[in-house]
């Protein structure tokens, strides 16, 4: 009766070290996958802008289709011989129809099929004055869509960087059964240290749902310097694994039945007032 057993996961999130070679991150990332599956993990995740430097004057000059672009194919290919869930980190992309560039996430199944796409939803634009500016929107449009795919563990709700500051995306998933919410992103210096854990904990605890992160490496020699940092939170708010800056791969067993057990010791889902406020899974935009 192997078949109602469900599948044990073995999470795995590659803190790759990108540089400004395409070909080459794309290279490592197949070789970090590769060696995570030969590790057991069946579930792997890349970080965010994984095949491109991170920032603004990057992006049009790395995106590509993810109909055929030659990220997407080896995405696939990784995917395939690994035999492993694989949620592609993310790639600037360029809309076929519209032009128009994207900060997407693709994510495929243990046979190599694209199984979802998340466009990041929530840019990031900051501008205070004499200080700091960075507008994501100066070159990338939003997704206006939030992402779960469903696997042989259970559906997982998808989301990049910026868009685990905003708690609805979790909330929403994990009321409509995730167990997981993964986050590609890359988070600086200093919002990595006050407020990457605390996010991921926040998400993890007041949903009951694993939440991960991938980060890629930091580069000092790059514009942009990520915190890194790649960690799995279990349901009760629980850092499982985490990582420092450096290139790593990152790997947890995810026990799902913690999450049973946690929601029954602590039963937020039975006890809400929703006669006071919104279920905002059932509310429609
Ligand atoms: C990181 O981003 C925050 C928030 O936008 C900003 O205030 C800060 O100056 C940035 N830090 C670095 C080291 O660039």
């Amino acid at each position: 009766m192997a078949s109602s057993v469900p599948k044990a996961c073995k999470l795995a999130l590659i803190q790759l070290a990108v540089t400004a070679d395409k070909e080459a991150n794309l290279g490592n990332a197949r070789s970090h996958v590769l060696e995570a599956a030969s590790r057991g993990a069946n579930l792997i995740v890349l970080p965010e802008c994984f095949n491109s430097p991170y920032g603004t004057g990057y992006f049009p000059e790395y995106a590509e289709s993810i109909k055929d672009g030659p990220s997407v194919k080896a995405l696939s290919a990784m995917a395939k011989d690994a035999k492993a869930y694989l949620i592609g980190g993310s790639i600037p992309e360029r809309d076929a129809t519209d032009g128009k560039i994207y900060n997407t996430c693709t994510i495929y199944n243990p046979d190599g099929e694209m199984i979802g796409t998340h466009r990041k939803v929530h840019l990031f634009n900051i501008d205070v004055p004499g200080k700091i500016r960075f507008q994501e929107s100066e070159t990338l449009s939003p997704g206006n869509k939030l992402t779960q795919v469903d696997t042989d563990f259970g559906k997982i709700g998808v989301g990049i960087c910026y868009d685990m500051r905003f708690p609805e995306p979790a909330m929403i998933a994990a009321r409509e059964g995730c167990f997981a919410m993964i986050y590609p992103g890359a988070f600086n210096t200093t919002t990595g240290p006050l407020h990457w854990e605390l996010l991921q904990r926040a998400r993890a605890l007041d949903n009951q749902m694993f939440v991960a992160t991938c980060s890629p490496a930091r580069d000092m020699s790059a514009s942009y310097h990520a915190w890194g940092h790649s960690s799995v939170v279990g349901p009760a708010g629980d850092v499982i694994q985490t990582t420092e800056e450096k290139q790593d791969i990152v790997y947890a067993d995810l026990d799902l039945s913690k999450i049973a057990e946690f929601r029954q010791n602590i039963p937020l889902g039975d006890q809400r007032r929703f006669d006071l406020y919104a279920d905002i899974s059932k509310v429609n935009p």
